[in-house]
Order: structure tokens, then sequence, then C-alpha cells
């Protein structure tokens, strides 16, 4: 491992809301490094080659794999810091390395590549191309963390023409509004509601995408949401939520799960070579890996450490 990162999935794990990762679970499924060894099965790369990897392993020969849908690849998916150990470490095995890792272009960013393994994808596959963003759309975006950031920098590939965020951290608002954000509520005093309302003409929102992972903020999505509108989940959950049948039944809306895919990983990364999407700006501490206790204290508290990525250095 050269670089890895702490994600907000890492906080629901220490949390218990993922009853799948075993006590004892290396964590991480972010990260960059070098290959140190390779597998009998590995043809496309070799000892040294710099690499990033991917949050979600890929077989690239199941049905699911085959459907574009790695997430739930049948000896793959999301098992990095879940069923397998993670990133957070000096050292990784990668199963199906050949379809699960990423060659480094030459000049990249390290950081940015850090940002290529999760956040950017899974902001963009499970928010924005399930929520179906389109020009001059309202979207509101539930969550101003890493992944809601990265929602909101992958939205304005689609030109939509609002882009509200909402948290209750104003620090993380504030970096929003500069990310893009064209309105921005904190949603404390719980008038998040009258104030989405107000700025649609009462109408609500074309798009509304959860990315906290409470009830709370999944309740809210349907109460924001609009006719025809969709709400895309991205948080991960640890507990029911209520659905508003009673009044959502007649709105034609659409509501989207998803496990990141990590599908779009190639088009994101060649993005962000172009330039045209700069994840770095998501990087706010630097820690080097064995201080991770620290790292994620700073993560764990981001309201007070004004925290968004933290990337944790192998030196
Ligand atoms: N679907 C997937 O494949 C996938 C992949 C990665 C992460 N996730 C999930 O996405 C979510 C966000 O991840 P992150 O890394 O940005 O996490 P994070 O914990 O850094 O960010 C969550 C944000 O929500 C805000 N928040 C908390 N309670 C709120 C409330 N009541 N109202 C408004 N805002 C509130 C916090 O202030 C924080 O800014 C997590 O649930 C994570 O597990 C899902
Ligand atoms: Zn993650
Ligand atoms: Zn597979």
């Amino acid at each position: 491992m050269t670089k890895t990162t702490i994600c907000g999935t890492d906080l629901h794990i220490l949390k218990s809301d993922l009853p799948s990762v075993a006590v004892g679970r290396i964590l991480g499924h972010e990260g960059i490094g070098v290959i140190d060894e390779i597998g009998a099965g590995v043809t496309r790369f070799r000892r040294g080659d710099r690499v990033l990897i991917s949050c979600i392993t890929a077989c690239g020969k199941c049905e699911y794999c085959r459907r574009g849908m790695p997430s739930h690849c049948e000896q793959g998916g999301w098992i990095l810091g879940n069923t397998i150990d993670g990133t957070q470490a000096e050292f990784v095995r990668i199963p199906f390395a050949d379809t699960s890792l990423y060659p480094i272009p030459e000049n990249a960013d390290e950081d940015a590549m850090v940002m290529l393994s999760d956040i950017l994808p899974t902001g963009y596959e499970c928010g924005v191309l399930n929520g179906a963003v389109k020009p001059g759309d309202t979207v509101a975006i539930i969550g101003a963390g890493p992944i809601g950031l990265a929602t909101l920098l992958t939205t304005q590939f689609y030109a939509p023409a609002n882009l509200i965020v909402i948290d209750l951290d104003d620090n993380r608002l504030e970096v929003a509004k500069k990310f893009g954000a064209t309105e921005v509520i904190n949603s404390a005093d719980g008038k998040a509601v009258e104030k989405v309302m107000a700025m649609t003409a009462g109408k609500g929102v074309d798009v509304a995408i959860e990315a906290v992972g409470i009830a709370a903020t999944f309740e809210l999505c349907q109460e924001i949401i609009g006719a025809g509108g969709h709400i895309a989940n991205i948080g991960v959950h640890g507990t029911s939520v209520t659905l508003h049948l009673e009044k959502l039944w007649s709105q034609n809306i659409t509501i989207t799960t998803r496990l990141v895919d990590a599908v779009t990983t190639p088009l994101l990364l060649k993005t962000v070579m172009a330039g045209k999407l700069k994840p770095k700006q998501l990087v706010t501490h630097h820690f080097t890996l064995n201080d991770v206790m620290k790292a994620y204290d700073t993560f764990g508290n981001a309201g007070r450490e004004r925290a968004l990525k933290v990337i944790l250095t192998n030196s």
C-alpha cells in the first residue's frame, strides 16, 4: 500500500451497522499501491506496477459481472475491509487483480487517485446516474460528507439548474458552496423542508440524493421530492425507514438503491486526468499509516476537525 483513506462506511462498521464485518478485520476499501507479488492467475499486472485499487472486487466472469453489476459478483463485490482484510495496512491481497485494479497513469496525482477507489464512482453511480440527473434539474443532495461532495462534483457533468446541499455542518456546507452548490441549508433547525419548498415554488425537487445513511435523511428526501422525481439512496442504513406510500403512491416517483459497482472508474479516471474533475480538493488531512487512530479520530469528528477525506501514507 502507498496511500489509503477512511470512508463513512468504516464509521458505520464501528457503529456495528454492518454485521458482515467480523471482529479483528482489517478495514479499508480504498487506496493505491505498488504490486509486490502476483498470483498465478494474474496476466495484466507485474511486480512494481503502480495501481489503483477498486473498492469492488470483480471476477469479470460471473453472471453479475457480465451484467455490469460487479457489486454483486459471486466471488467478489464489496469484500475488501468487509469479509476479507482491507487496505488500511502495509500490504493487502487483491483477489481477481486483472479485473479489480487499474494501472495509475504516469503523471497522475496520487491523492486524487485515492478518490477514485470509492467516493467518485459511488457519488456518480448511486447518486447521479441512478438519480437520472438532467440538464435544468433541481437536485438536492442530503449529506455533504465526501460522498455527498463527490456527488456534487459529478452532478455538474449534467448541468442541473439548481443544486441544493443540506447538512448539519456549516464548514461542509461552506465547502459545498465552493464546489458548486447554488444553495446550502443547515437542517439543524428542522426547517429544511420549508426552505426547499420555498426555493422550488412549492413543487419540490427533481432529484433527491440521500448521502448520509440514517432514517431522518431518507424521510427528508420523501418530503422534498417533487412529482415525477427520483430519490437516489446512497447511504448505508443500519435501521429501517418508514416509506410514506400514503403520500407518494400518486407522485410518479422512482426510488433507487445501489451498492457502488465501480464500473465508471475508467471514465472518471479519464475525466480526472483531463483536469475536468478535481477530486484532490476533497483531501483535507494527511497522516502516516502509524497514526491511523488519530486519522479515525479526525474523520470521526469531522465537524470539529473541519475534515473531509484523510489520506494515510504508508511511509
Ligand atoms: N451505496 C454505496 O455503495 C456506498 C459507498 C460508499 C459510502 N456509502 C455511504 O454513504 C454515506 C456517506 O458517506 P461519507 O463518507 O460522505 O460519510 P460522512 O459520515 O463523512 O458524511 C455524512 C454527512 O452527513 C451529515 N449528516 C449527519 N446527520 C445528518 C442529518 N440529520 N441531516 C443532514 N446531514 C446529516 C454529516 O454532517 C456529514 O457531513 C454513508 O452512509 C456511507 O456508508 C455508500
Ligand atoms: Zn466506502
Ligand atoms: Zn463476478
